[in-house]
C-alpha cells in the first residue's frame, strides 16, 4: 500500500496520524499513514529511505520544515514565501515536491468559523516561523489589511516588506494603541509558557474574533486573556491543524476530506 508519514523529533504526541487515518477512511482511500522520529542530524536520510519503500508524501514538523524546504526539487509559490515545508509529495518521477498548508489551513479555519474574510482589518502578533507560513493565504483571502507586530519589532518590519508586493500589509510597535481589529490572530508561542504578548487592550472591541494557533483543553493563557477584554469569540489552532492536514491530503490524494468530525473526536480526546 501506499504510505504516508509524519517526521518530527519529538514525534509521540502528533495527532497526525490519527487525523489522516480518518481522512483515509471517511475517503475510502487505501493508504496508510505513520509517524516516524527522524535523528535530528538525520532528516534528509530518514525521508529519503522512507520514500524508497513505497513513501508516497509526507508531513513535516519542528524541527524539520527548513531542511525539508532544502530538500524539494520545486516549491509551491506558498512554500517559497513561507521559507519551510511541512508537506512533500513523491512525484511520478520521483521528484520531491514541497508545499506548505499552514496558512491555508488556518484561513480555511477562519472561513469555517467566521465566513467570508473580505474586508476585515487583521492583526498578526509574531514574526516567527508560524507567522510567516500564513501570510501569503491571509493576504489572497481578500482582507482589507494586515497589520504585523512582534515583541521584536525590527522583525515584523522585514516580514512585512518580504510581503509588500502581495497585499496590504504593513509593520506597528506591538504596544501601539491607537488601532482596533475586526480579528487578531496569535502566531507566537507565548501560550506555551502562560505568558501574553504586550497588545494593547485598545485592539480589542466586542465585534473582535481572537485566534490563538496553540491549542489545549483549557483555554490558552491569549484566549483567556481576550476574552476577559470583551472580545466577542475566542477560537484556538485545533481547527488550523486539522485544516493543514485537510490540505496536505487533498494535495496528495486530490480528495478533501471532512473537517468537523475530526475535529469533534480530537477535542474530545484533548
Ligand atoms: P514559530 O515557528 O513557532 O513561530 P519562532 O520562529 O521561534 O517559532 O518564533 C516565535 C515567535 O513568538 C516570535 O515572534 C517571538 O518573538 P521574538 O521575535 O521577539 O522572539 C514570539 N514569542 C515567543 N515567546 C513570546 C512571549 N513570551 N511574548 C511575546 N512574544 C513571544
Amino acid at each position: 500500500t501506499e504510505r504516508y508519514a509524519v517526521f518530527g523529533n519529538p514525534i509521540g504526541h502528533s495527532k497526525s496520524p490519527t487525523i489522516h487515518t480518518m481522512f483515509a477512511r471517511e475517503t475510502g482511500q487505501p493508504l496508510t499513514y505513520e509517524a516516524i522520529l527522524a535523528p535530528v542530524d538525520a532528516f534528509e536520510a530518514s525521508f529519503k529511505e522512507f520514500a524508497a519503500n513505497n513513501g508516497r508524501g509526507a508531513n513535516v514538523t519542528v524541527p524539520f520544515k527548513e531542511q525539508a524546504f532544502l530538500l524539494c526539487d520545486e516549491l509551491s509559490e506558498q512554500a517559497k514565501l513561507a521559507g519551510a515545508v511541512n508537506t512533500l509529495s513523491v512525484l511520478a518521477d520521483g521528484k520531491i515536491r514541497g508545499d506548505n498548508t499552514d496558512g491555508v489551513g488556518l484561513v480555511a479555519d477562519l472561513q469555517r468559523n467566521l465566513g467570508c474574510l473580505v474586508g476585515l482589518d487583521v492583526l498578526l502578533v509574531g514574526a516567527g516561523g508560524a507567522a510567516r507560513g500564513c501570510i501569503l493565504p491571509l493576504l489572497q483571502s481578500g482582507i482589507a489589511k494586515l497589520t504585523i507586530v512582534n515583541r521584536t519589532q525590527t522583525k515584523a518590519e522585514s516580514l512585512a516588506e518580504l510581503f509588500w508586493g502581495y497585499g496590504t500589509v504593513e509593520a506597528l510597535p506591538i504596544n501601539h494603541t491607537g488601532k482596533s481589529y475586526d480579528v487578531i490572530i496569535n502566531s507566537t508561542s507565548s501560550s506555551l509558557s502562560g505568558d501574553v504578548p504586550n497588545i494593547s487592550i485598545n485592539t480589542i472591541t466586542p465585534q473582535t474574533v481572537c485566534y490563538d494557533m496553540m491549542y489545549s483543553k483549557q483555554p490558552t493563557a491569549f484566549n483567556l486573556w481576550a476574552a476577559a477584554q470583551g472580545a466577542s469569540q475566542t477560537i484556538d489552532g485545533l481547527g488550523m491543524l486539522v485544516g493543514q492536514a485537510a490540505e496536505s491530503f487533498n494535495i496528495w490524494r486530490k480528495a478533501k476530506p471532512l473537517v468537523e468530525p475530526v475535529l469533534t473526536q480530537l477535542r474530545a480526546e484533548l
